[in-house]
């Protein structure tokens, strides 16, 4: 498989660099966990490095890790209490957070500090979320959520909408969608915020069949699933143009109703006005059970890269 890095370590960077092989097993052991009640990870600790804000991936591998019988030391914004306020190298807090926890979780705003912090790190490194480069383990809960609701990834058509320049979600779930079969995405941005080229070019070559349009109406009615995504004000520099794209996509009850009866509606959270709250009553109103769905993927992530013996015994 090819998730290790040159030390040996299951480091979890980017999305690229999962098998369909690995997903499914993933997924097969998301499944078990849900069902079985085990402490596998009872005497190791995680601990949980945020410099940006989050809600749901901090405690969701919070709460993985102590329902899999582990413990959790954290630091919830590491920018502002963590030593790096004093001017430490982000190598060097991991150097040592790597002494305390036999897994490092870790978010950070700048692009590629995963990578990064899983060169000097002597205990595998999770990415979180880095800057606009990617959020691997929200990528495999989502393409959990499409299997486990529509029962299968081959052959769906989705789209994805909003910020797709900054958004790092849409950007590992795109990785990830390339790696099945007859799969078609719709980009659906304003011309400022269209997906990035490197995303568009891996695409052509794993033959998967995108297309871009700023018009989401238009595109409801062919889709199984609607990804929509926030528009990322942090990650702007000028913010007359965020107050210019901001609202650009609401979905409301009656564009929820054009979309066949079958589909879901996702989004990675936190929203801020892209989904109308009335839309939540909808069946085809996936995003909250999406983060229950992400508990379930990220046992199972710990449990593979903690205990990686157990998980070749289980192929
Ligand atoms: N929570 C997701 C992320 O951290 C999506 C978002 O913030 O809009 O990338
Ligand atoms: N989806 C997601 O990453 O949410 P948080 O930013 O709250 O962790």
């Amino acid at each position: 498989m090819s998730f290790s890095a040159s030390n040996g370590m299951n480091h979890i960077i980017q999305a690229q660099q999962f098998t369909p092989e690995f997903i499914k097993k993933i997924f097969d052991l998301a499944n078990h966990l849900e069902m079985n009640h085990e402490t596998p990870l009872k005497g190791k600790i995680m601990a949980t490095l945020f410099y940006e804000p989050s809600t749901r991936t901090r405690f969701s591998f919070e709460s993985a890790m102590l329902r899999l019988g582990g413990q959790v030391i954290t630091t919830e914004n590491a920018r502002e209490f963590s030593s790096a306020a004093k001017g430490e190298t982000l190598e060097d807090s991991i150097r040592v957070v790597s002494n305390y926890a036999d897994v490092i979780v870790m978010r950070h705003f700048e692009e590629g500090a995963a990578e990064r912090a899983s060169r000097v790190a002597s205990v595998p490194v999770i990415n979180a979320g880095d800057g606009k480069g990617q959020h691997p383990t929200q990528a495999l809960l989502d393409l959990y959520t499409i299997n486990r609701e529509l029962g299968g990834i081959d052959g769906i058509t989705i789209a994805m909408a909003g910020d797709l320049k900054y958004g790092r979600t849409i950007r590992s779930l795109s990785y990830l969608l390339g790696k099945y079969k007859n799969v078609k995405i719709i980009f659906v941005s304003p011309e400022a915020l269209r997906v990035g080229t490197d995303i568009k070019e891996y695409l052509k070559r794993h033959n998967t069949t995108y297309h871009e349009t700023e018009k989401l109406e238009e595109v409801l009615p062919s889709l199984d699933v609607l990804y929509q995504t926030r528009i990322q004000k942090e990650r702007f520099s000028d913010p007359a143009e965020y107050e210019k794209l901001k609202g650009c996509y609401q979905l409301t009850p009656a564009l929820a109703d054009r979309l066949p009866k079958h589909a879901i509606i996702m989004h990675p959270l936190p929203r801020v006005d892209e989904i109308s709250p009335l839309v939540d009553a909808s069946p085809k109103a996936l995003y909250f059970k999406q983060t229950y769905y992400g508990l379930l993927v990220r046992m199972a992530l710990l449990k593979f890269v903690l205990t990686p013996s157990s998980f070749r015994d289980e192929e």
